[in-house]
């Protein structure tokens, strides 16, 4: 009896503290950005490479299912040259080479240069690769590094980045994303805005390959699409869609059984990372549904705990910007991300940075009337970073008062980086460019939501009880 009326108690006493926790906070935070116009073209930052034909917009991607290979991608502007990587592990030393494709597209008036892919495969995990690009004199020479291999325990650090464009603030954005440790992007689409142009000027998209190249090049950009990759001008006689972004930017889509290069996944390190298409079909029966449903069947979190989901658009958005067009595809796939225990959603589309409770409207029920989210421990934490500072300007009008859903917000342009230690804890942080000091403005612990439940993760939450730490609170409940 006095067991269970302590318990009682003590129940209120959490609770109390969770209600403590759990109102939202709206940052006050406010600086002077830089005035939201494309750098100029003419700009060093666009410079393109010494030497006839150099190779240029130099990206790498992942291009397998688990980590052992990666696709190089670069541009030639004269001529096409070859389409082949030499590479090896020490510095100037190539003695392994691969042959890639090449491929050139038109956009209305626009002619591209030759686009080149090439797989780089059978990998050791954990290794530096060095590798050279372009012929003769013009050659280019960069390196990569493998993640780990699969492991639950495996630490990574991912970095996020979304809706870049290409002004001082998404230069900005680049370059406090490089001062951090992250070891590969998950873009969350929106990337060059060249579709704001005149007859979605091709050049734009060529100008946003070299500000990037600086880390593309080197590290690589697990890609997912945003509107502004759609598109599709019947206009200019322009009616197929994403048609620039599929040219350029290549996804390992067969690895993971997608029929489409729009939505796919790839396992790195301790994460299942798993990518959407927001402006693909999604609907009941569609690929992508069908894919998707098949796909999170296959997870297997004893290997790789993190389960990770890319979209553009987010399902929950407590700005004006935005609101609501992630409702379709939450009505779609939410209750799937809380079925599988989907540890973090990260999206964009919204210009400014929102993470969200755990919580889920799964209940919704249009006939009963059932239509609020509510805590669900199961439920991923949403997480929105379409601040990589594109020409469109901040979003800076959030709903008043702010959401129960909603945990943080701010309008400010930045970047996020997600440490995952080991299976059971990851170090999250938003930073907000310029800050002029290192301290990241939104700061959590997430907890692994598939070991967070097994017995063995329970002693560990008690240890770390005493801390008092939010997220413990939150995932008990
Ligand atoms: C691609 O390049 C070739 C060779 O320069 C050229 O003949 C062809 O017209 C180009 N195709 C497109 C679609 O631009
Ligand atoms: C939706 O609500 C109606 C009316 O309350 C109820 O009869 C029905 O079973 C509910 N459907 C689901 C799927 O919960
Ligand atoms: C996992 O990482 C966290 C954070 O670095 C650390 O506190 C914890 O002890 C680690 N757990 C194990 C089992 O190593
Ligand atoms: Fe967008």
């Amino acid at each position: 009896m006095m067991g269970w009326r302590l318990a009682l108690l003590l129940l209120h006493v959490l609770l109390c503290l969770v209600n403590g926790v759990s109102s939202g906070r709206t940052s006050s935070y406010v600086r002077t950005e830089y005035p939201s116009t494309d750098i100029p073209l003419e700009s060093e930052w666009f410079a393109a490479p010494n030497g006839y034909n150099a190779p240029q917009q130099v990206h790498i991607t992942q291009g397998d299912y688990n980590g052992k290979a990666v696709i190089v991608s670069w541009v030639t502007v004269a001529e096409p040259g070859p389409s082949e990587v030499f590479y090896g592990k020490n510095e100037h030393q190539y003695d392994q080479r691969a042959e890639g494709t090449v491929k050139n597209y038109t956009f209305y008036d626009y002619k591209s240069g030759y686009i080149h892919h090439c797989l780089v495969d059978g990998l050791e995990y954990n290794t530096k690769y060095y590798y050279k690009i372009g012929s003769g004199d013009s050659s280019r020479e960069f390196w990569f590094e493998t993640p780990p291999a699969i492991d639950p325990d495996a630490s990574y650090t991912f970095g996020i980045i979304g809706d870049l464009g290409q002004t001082f603030n998404s230069l900005s954005t680049l370059q406090h994303y490089e001062k951090s440790q992250g070891q590969t992007v998950l873009f969350v689409g929106d990337l060059s805005y060249a579709d704001r142009y005149q007859h979605n000027d091709g050049i734009r998209w060529d100008s946003w390959g070299r500000l990037v190249e600086h880390s593309t090049a080197y590290q690589p950009w697990i890609w997912s699409a945003g509107n502004h990759e759609i598109e599709y001008r019947p206009d200019l006689g322009e009616t197929s869609t994403f048609k620039p972004y599929l040219h350029r930017y290549q996804t390992p889509y067969l690895a993971s059984k997608s029929s489409s290069p729009m939505w796919y996944a790839v396992r790195r390190a301790s994460a299942h990372i798993i990518v959407l298409s927001s402006y693909s079909p999604f609907v009941k029966y569609t690929p992508q549904w069908t894919w998707l449903k098949n796909e999170l069947k296959h997870v297997d979190r004893e290997k790789t705990p993190w389960l990770i989901v890319l979209m553009h658009a987010p399902m929950y958005n407590s700005n004006e910007a935005h609101y609501m067009e992630g409702e379709s595809i939450r009505a779609a796939f939410e209750k799937w991300f809380v079925k599988y225990k989907v540890d973090l959603v990260f999206a964009g589309h919204v210009h400014a940075y929102e993470r969200s409770y755990r919580i889920s409207n799964i209940n919704y029920n249009i006939t009963s009337g059932n239509r609020y989210p509510m805590a669900d421990k199961s439920a991923p934490v949403y997480i929105t970073v379409g601040d990589g500072g594109n020409q469109e300007g901040l979003a800076s009008r959030f709903s008043d008062p702010q959401p129960d859903y909603s945990a943080f917000r701010e309008a400010s342009y930045g970047h996020s980086i997600l440490q995952l230690k080991n299976r059971t804890h990851a170090i999250y942080q938003w930073n907000r460019n310029d800050d002029g000091k290192n301290v990241p403005a939104d700061n959590v612990v997430f907890h692994n939501q598939y070991w967070a439940s097994n017995t063995r993760r329970r002693r560990l939450k008690k240890n770390h009880f005493r801390l008092g730490r939010i997220e413990d609170l939150i995932s008990i409940f």
